[in-house]
């Protein structure tokens, strides 16, 4: 439930105020079978720097809504120092997105990857629970201006992908399905 109705907030912030770095130094314990980072721990890492950052700007307790896709494109490694950083990229009425990127460093060669990007949607909340107007965003730079842009279009984007998504019509016979599986890899019992 909503309280406060879409209107133009009364006050803004500069995307600078509530920028966040984290930095983590990637211990033996976060590693998989195969000796690289889980991807839960980074995935838990980009929360919580999302939140630090939607908090800041929200001056309110914010949770989080959604994330668009995540691609871990490269592996991470035990020793390297893994650093989150997180900034608002597009306020709604009482969601805003969070852009993430994240670097891992090796120390010893100073050798430095990107792993991934990610936009996690955070709704602000009251003591109450109940959802409040987060405030408006004051756009510093170009690349402040893109990113809110391409935030925005991600945003349409979802929403038409979501209503087409509705129109798919599963027939009710597993004969009939299967005959819309022809050609992959699955079969009935
Ligand atoms: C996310 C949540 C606050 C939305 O509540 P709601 O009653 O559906 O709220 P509304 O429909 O009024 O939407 C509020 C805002 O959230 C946005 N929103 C809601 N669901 C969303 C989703 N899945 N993805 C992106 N944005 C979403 C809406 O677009 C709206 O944004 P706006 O105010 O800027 O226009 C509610 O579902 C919730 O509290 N979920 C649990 C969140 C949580 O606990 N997260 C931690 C997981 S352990």
């Amino acid at each position: 439930m909503t309280q406060t109705p879409q209107s133009e907030p009364t006050d803004y912030k500069p995307v600078s105020f509530s920028q966040t770095v984290l930095t983590e130094l990637m211990i033996p314990a976060y590693s998989n079978f195969g000796g690289k980072i889980h991807g839960g721990i980074l995935l838990s890492l980009m929360d919580k720097v999302a939140y630090v950052c939607a908090a800041k700007h929200a001056g309110n307790y914010c949770v989080t809504a959604s994330i668009d896709t995540v691609n871990f494109l490269e592996p991470v490694e035990v020793g390297e120092l893994v650093s989150l950083m997180a900034s608002i990229n597009y306020v709604g009425n009482t969601s805003l997105v969070v852009g993430i990127r994240v670097i891992s460093e090796n120390v010893k060669t100073n050798t430095i990857k990107h792993t991934n990007t990610c936009y996690f949607t955070m709704v602000a909340k009251d003591e109450k629970n109940v959802t409040v107007q987060v405030p408006g965003l004051i756009l510093e730079n170009h690349d402040q201006v893109r990113r809110f842009i391409e935030a925005k279009s991600r945003k349409d984007i979802r929403r038409s992908y979501n209503k087409e998504l509705e129109q798919v019509s599963i027939p009710e016979k597993d004969e009939q399905c299967m005959a819309l599986l022809a050609g992959e890899r699955c079969k009935l019992a």
